[in-house]
């Protein structure tokens, strides 16, 4: 009965306004008002310590916003029902709760009350103190991806940034957190003590990959970034009057809002460039600033594509976040400032302005909203505003996360469709050109289809490659992965084409998780019957002698034999290899189940049990390396915890690399790396028996994904056979070594004669079930 009344109660009031064209409609939220029902304020009622109120919405969940004002509101369903204001629990002892800075990252609600960090966990309904931060803080930032549930994208919404707005940069400690803000450690940013100026923020741009910390100095500001390329050099300075809020719009396009009550810039490129935004009021008049224009700004909404200002002279202005735009323009005015109303987009092209109205008899809040439909306001003729060129744009891509390893490319598709008679500029751009090495290349083609020319659009971005002859100014470190946006939007498009959204999608430019290598074995032990299958996957084990292997992998003999378990659910049948062969692994690329390549690159083996009864076949010195090469001793020394399989993409440094100046003093060391450009190879000593590697594929410029597998192989033919194996399976082998030994004796003169062809024919035939015979038999062995 009662959850009956309390539905009942919900009432939804619509005020129409009685004039021609209402820049607004007005109506009030007011819910769950029962009088003998009182909902209580627990704990201590936070206030925001701006003049001005603000509102936060989450840019993935859109019912989730955060009022800040006189009072805080959190709600879970966009205002559509009457609130109770925020207060954090007395348990947390905060004192008189004033709260400086708020972001919502993820599923928490990040909180700076009275100098510390709190989290409230909306969905647990839960608060936390957060640990790791021991001195005062003032604000915190971050940023949330809503492309996809790739980790490159939840890491974003998990990091977040608390620092002291107005501390000296060069002694200012700045906290950074990848767990959305309950767990702190200190920043360090390289360069910190250089720097001069006061702190105006702390960022993460990740649509460049940058950790920008604003600097403020003698009213002028810029930003100094963390990563290389960027790292030795600033954003182009800009005026700096007040106390400037930082919006960074969804989407990761790189697009900043910066405002105060007399100025308002924005910038396209995190920082690098911070440019004022021009307001035109009416067809003839153009400012080139907000102070310019005289006036007052109280409130301020982005959302992707699209800014809106609230003044307190009681006007709404408008702006596109398009590629090229940065005007706003004046809608007609109407009684719709106060001092606690907050702008909010709802969608693209709608908005609201959300007033909390105090209730006499209730301590829940009721919310005035007044809806703008953007586009029906533009249409007004009085403004002036040239209708939209364009009918169409949209491509599957857009909104979606996509990945660019190295050596591969993306190929995105777009339709564009002009209005009869007009044309279009399609544009696209790259947030992180650094991150890509490469513009977007538009191709374009039109057809004419139902009497309308549709343009189709095919944008290619690939990484550039890198073997050292890329640009170091135009590639980030291509040890880090990076990611990057690209937007597709049309660059004479008029402020009317509200519906005309541009197209971005989030591009990790890192490693394609799709991607496996695989261990060719095309001639296996149980294919030949030399080992037996149903054997092998009986619980099969093996010993390895106590002189051939050492468990620390120094090359020591060990004191006891090794049982070893063999793996075949892992393993399956380990491929054939004759000890005298000197052998390299053949390693494939596959990617999503499909084979790409044959990995020619250079990789390295490790025997998994510390067997050391193999070496190479060549030196440092007969690899004709410049610098002292790597191996594995040294570079498990260095490992720490990540012993003994430690050597990967990361760590590997060529001995070829003119930048590698480690001296070459021990010249006759095996060289351990096999592939690329040297034709080194696996030297096995006299011993029969399995053999479990490691494989990892150590070139940097290969793929940013630590390709890496373990795979087993069989060597066979030494003797004396080892004590594992029954003399039956031996024998046969033998013979067929024997025969192997006369063929190729007997058969390079046969192939001369008409009897030859004949018998090479057999062979062939023959090849398609042993090809690795048959590459003996031709000589290539
Ligand atoms: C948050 O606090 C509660 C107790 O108040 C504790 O049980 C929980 O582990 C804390 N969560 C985190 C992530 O620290
Ligand atoms: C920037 O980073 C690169 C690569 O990490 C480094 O070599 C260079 O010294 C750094 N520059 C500055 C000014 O710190
Ligand atoms: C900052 O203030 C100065 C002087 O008060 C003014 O000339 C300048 O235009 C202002 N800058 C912005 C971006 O508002
Ligand atoms: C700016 O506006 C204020 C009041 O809104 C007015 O007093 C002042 O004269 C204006 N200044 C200019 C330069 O227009
Ligand atoms: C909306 O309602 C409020 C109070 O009822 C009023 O002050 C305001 O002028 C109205 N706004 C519009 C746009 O009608
Ligand atoms: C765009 O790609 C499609 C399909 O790959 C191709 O048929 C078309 O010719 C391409 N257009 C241009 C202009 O490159
Ligand atoms: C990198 O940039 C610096 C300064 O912008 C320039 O002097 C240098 O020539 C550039 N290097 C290359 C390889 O283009
Ligand atoms: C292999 O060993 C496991 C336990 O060590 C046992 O459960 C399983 O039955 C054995 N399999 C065979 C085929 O003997
Ligand atoms: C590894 O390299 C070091 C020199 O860097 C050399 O002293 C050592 O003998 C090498 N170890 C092996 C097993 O080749």
């Amino acid at each position: 009965m009662l959850v009956l009344m309390l539905v009942a109660a919900a009432t939804l009031r619509l005020c129409l306004l009685a004039r021609a064209q209402p820049l607004c409609r007005n109506h009030t939220v007011r819910t769950g008002k029962v009088f003998h029902i009182r909902q209580q304020i627990q704990g201590d009622q936070l206030y925001f310590s701006s003049m001005r109120a603000h509102l936060i919405k989450h840019p993935c969940k859109k019912n989730i916003a955060l009022y800040l004002g006189r009072q805080i509101f959190f709600t879970t369903d966009n205002f559509r029902s009457s609130l109770l204001p925020l207060s954090i629990p007395a348990s947390m002892k905060v004192g008189k709760p004033e709260l400086t800075s708020a972001h919502i990252a993820d599923s928490v609600l990040v909180l700076v009350v009275n100098q510390k960090v709190y989290i409230y966990d909306y969905e647990a309904n839960s608060w936390n103190t957060s640990l790791g931060i021991e001195r005062p803080v003032s604000h915190v930032s971050g940023d949330n991806c809503c492309y996809s549930r790739h980790p490159f994208c939840v890491d974003m919404s998990n990091s977040v940034f608390a620092y002291l707005y107005g501390d000296q940069i060069s002694q200012t400690t700045v906290y950074f957190s990848n767990t959305r803000g309950y767990k702190f450690q200190k920043f360090a940013y390289e360069r910190q003590a250089e720097l001069v100026g006061s702190l105006g923020g702390t960022f993460y741009f990740h649509s460049l990959s940058q950790v920008g910390l604003l600097l403020i100095d003698q009213g002028k500001a810029r930003f100094s970034y963390s990563e290389h390329p960027l790292n030795s050099s600033f954003g182009l300075p800009f005026d700096y009057n007040g106390t400037l809020g930082i919006l960074i719009t969804p989407g990761q396009k790189g697009i900043l809002i910066f405002w105060f009550e007399k100025s308002l810039l924005v910038s396209r490129n995190s920082g690098q460039l911070v440019y004022p935004v021009h307001v035109r009021e009416g067809p003839n008049t153009l400012y080139s600033s907000i102070s310019e224009a005289n006036l007052t700004i109280h409130s301020v909404a982005a959302n992707e594509y699209e800014l809106a200002v609230l003044t307190q002279e009681n006007n709404l202005y408008y702006g596109s976040l398009g590629i090229l735009s940065s005007s706003l323009i004046k809608f007609a005015g109407q009684n719709i400032w106060s001092q606690d109303a907050a702008l909010m987009f709802t969608d693209v092209g709608r908005m609201e302005i959300l007033t909390p109205v105090p209730d006499l008899m209730f301590p829940a809040f009721d919310f005035q909203k007044c809806s703008v439909n953007i586009q029906a306001i533009l249409m007004d003729p009085q403004l002036q505003v040239d209708v939209c060129k364009a009918e169409l744009l949209e491509g599957e891509f857009d909104n979606k996360m996509y990945t660019i390893d190295m050596n591969s490319k993306l190929e995105l598709t777009a339709l564009m469709i002009p209005r009869p008679g007009m044309s279009l500029i399609p544009l696209a751009m790259v947030s992180n050109p650094h991150s890509l090495g490469l513009q977007a290349i538009i191709y374009e083609d039109g057809y004419t289809y139902d009497g309308n020319t549709k343009h189709r659009l095919n944008i290619s971005l690939k990484q550039q490659h890198h073997w050292g002859r890329a640009d170091p100014n135009f590639t980030s470190s291509i040890k880090r992965p990076t990611g990057s946006t690209i937007t597709l939007d049309i660059a004479n498009k008029e402020i009317s084409c509200v519906d005309l959204k541009p197209l971005t999608a989030f591009i990790s430019v890192g490693c394609d998780q799709e991607k496996k290598i695989v261990i060719q074995n095309e001639i296996s032990a149980c294919q030949d019957n030399i080992l037996d299958p149903v054997g092998l996957q009986d619980n099969y084990s093996y010993i390895i002698e106590r002189d051939a292997y050492d468990p620390s992998f120094q090359g020591q003999k060990a004191s006891e034999d090794l049982v070893v378990p063999y793996e075949y659910e892992k393993l399956g049948c380990p491929s054939l290899v004759y000890w005298d062969n000197p052998w390299k692994p053949v390693v494939e690329l596959w990617r999503e189940g499909k084979f790409q390549e044959v990995i020619e690159t250079e990789f390295v083996l490790l025997e998994v049990h510390g067997l050391f009864t193999y070496t190479y076949s060549l030196t440092a010195q007969t690899a004709r390396c410049k610098a002292q090469p790597q191996n594995w001793t040294t570079i498990m020394e260095t490992a720490g915890d990540r012993r003994p399989f430690a050597w990967d993409r990361e760590n590997y440094v060529s001995c070829h690399d003119p930048d590698n100046e480690v001296p070459l003093r021990w010249p006759n060391v095996p060289y351990q790396i096999l592939g690329g450009p040297t034709a080194n190879k696996v030297i096995f000593d006299q011993r029969n028996g399995i053999y479990v590697f490691y494989i990892s594929i150590v070139d940097p410029y290969y793929s940013y994904c630590h390709l890496e597998t373990t795979f087993s192989i069989y060597v066979y033919g030494a003797f004396p056979p080892s004590v594992i194996l029954a003399a039956v399976t031996i024998i046969p082998l033998v013979v067929v070594m024997l025969l192997s030994v006369w063929l190729a004796y007997a058969i390079p003169k046969l192939l001369h004669t008409e009897k030859g062809l004949k018998f090479k024919g057999f062979w062939i035939h023959l090849c398609r079930r042993c090809r690795k015979a048959c590459a003996c038999f031709r000589g290539r062995c």
